[in-house]
């Protein structure tokens, strides 16, 4: 069992300190104000949530949990400590990491005499690259030791809910320790060896970053479930009818589909349809922020594209994949269609390789669409994917198409701009000619 330090006694830090202590560790806990430290020491919880107050007066009375304002101390008897001070938001937004810099000056001084290898654990939000650039340092400068050699430093965001804390601890929806090196992350790993739920070691910045894609994600899904209900009650429908439905399939809607980044959408019904729905959202006079962006937040990913393939340098410009979704002959909407046209309205040299597009099979919306945009198709596309990969300084690939991937030349060659992360692509990983366009 380890000996914890647990700096700041708030929320996160309450739950942590007293879950931690029942499960056989000792801990103490440290805050800089006197108050919630007197507070623990009296065996009484410094929030209020489901069992928190029960588990708070058994630790401190079985002697698991104590508490106290003097850091140097409470490092002098553990051996880890959990981060859990408070990162909230700057008048303009930015986040405020002046605690979480004091407590790394406190720390790093702390174990500067430490002969043997103290582990520092953030469990506090902070955006990617924090602990990097504003804790290590600081732990290091205070210590005169280097980070993952002497001692240890994570990052362990907390994924509990309020309100049900104590219960998610014991079944936490997964476990994510950033680790300098695995040694840093051992000792987190064993405070919940036994919890169900996955386990991903990762590096400090992913695990920075994926708090603030849940709480992203969880902040959309609010929002969007209340765009569809201000939309239903307009037209006097029931929304909670249409979200049963809605959250019932668990193929689509409620699950990983749609969720990886890559290119844009197209095709013939996402578009028209989000169009439909917000242009009839504004005749009822309804506002709806979240899917009025949608076109747009969609535009300016064809606008990456669109800039990697400019600062590029290249003219002459291969493109792999045409369709809106690879597999079918469905130019409506492609996006892949309007990168084309943008790219020869500035006068790019565009050649594109698409196996199952055959523009003299084109038939009715899909020829118009296409007509419309791309007169001279039938003048850029060659049936052949490796004549496309000669004639171009860069290729764009849009289409994970193994025949069409087949004609990537392993090394050399012209850059690859990747919309689709296709497979293989990550033995690309340090080739500055290979840009993903989100990863
Ligand atoms: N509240 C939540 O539901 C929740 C959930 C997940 C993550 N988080 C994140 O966890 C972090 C803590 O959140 P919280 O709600 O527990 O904050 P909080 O404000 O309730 O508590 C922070 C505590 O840190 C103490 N503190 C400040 N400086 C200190 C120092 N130098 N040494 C020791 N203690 C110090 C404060 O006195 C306070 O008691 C934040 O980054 C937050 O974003 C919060």
């Amino acid at each position: 069992m380890a000996r914890v330090a647990v700096f700041g006694l708030g929320y996160v830090g309450c739950v942590s300190a007293a879950c931690l202590a029942e499960r056989g560790n000792t801990v103490i806990g440290v805050d800089v104000n006197p108050d919630k430290v007197a507070m623990i020491r009296e065996g009484r919880s410094t929030v209020v949530e489901d069992r928190i107050g029960e588990l708070t007066a058994e630790m401190v009375a079985s002697g698991q949990l104590t508490a106290t304002t003097d850091a140097e101390a409470a490092i002098g008897e553990t051996d880890i400590a959990l981060v859990c001070v408070g990162t909230p938001s700057t008048p303009s937004g930015g986040l405020t990491t002046n605690y979480l810099q004091q407590v790394a000056e406190q720390i790093g001084e702390a174990i500067a005499s430490r002969e043997d290898r103290y582990t520092v654990v953030i469990r506090s939000t902070m955006l990617p690259t924090t602990c990097e650039n504003e804790i290590v340092p600081r732990l290091e400068a205070g210590s005169g030791k280097r980070a993952g050699v002497d001692f240890g430093v994570a990052v362990n965001p907390e994924f509990l809910r309020e309100g049900s804390s104590v219960k998610d601890f014991y079944d936490p929806p997964k476990t994510v320790i950033g680790q300098i090196d695995d040694a840093s992350g051992d000792p987190v790993a064993e405070l919940y060896e036994g919890l169900p739920g996955p386990l991903y070691r990762v590096p400090l910045k992913v695990a920075e970053m994926t708090k603030y894609a849940d709480n992203s994600f969880h902040a959309l899904k609010v929002g969007f479930a209340n765009e569809i209900g201000t939309i239903c009650s307009a037209l006097g429908l029931d929304s909670h009818q249409v979200m049963d439905i809605f959250t019932s399939d668990t193929k689509l809607n409620i699950s990983p589909a749609y969720l990886k980044p890559g290119f844009a959408f197209g095709g013939s019904c996402l578009p028209k349809d989000v169009r439909a729905l917000v242009h009839r959202a504004r005749h009822e006079d309804v506002s709806l922020p979240i899917l009025e962006a949608l076109l747009p937040s969609n535009t300016s990913q064809i606008d990456r594209a669109f800039r990697l393939v400019a600062a590029s340098g290249a003219r002459k410009v291969g493109m792999l994949g045409l369709a809106f979704k690879a597999g079918t002959d469905d130019l409506r909407e492609s996006p892949m269609v309007e990168l084309a046209e943008r790219l020869l309205g500035r006068g790019f040299e565009l050649r594109i390789h698409d196996r199952n597009v055959s523009v003299s099979r084109l038939l009715g919306a899909n020829q118009a669409y296409v007509d419309a945009r791309i007169p001279h198709l039938a003048d850029l596309m060659l049936h052949d994917p490796r004549e496309v990969v000669a004639h171009a300084e860069v290729v764009i690939v849009g289409a994970a198409d193994p025949e069409a991937l087949a004609a990537l030349p392993d090394e050399g060659g012209p850059k690859i701009i990747d919309l689709v992360r296709y497979p293989g692509s990550q033995s690309q990983e340090g080739n500055s000619d290979y840009h993903g366009i989100a990863w």
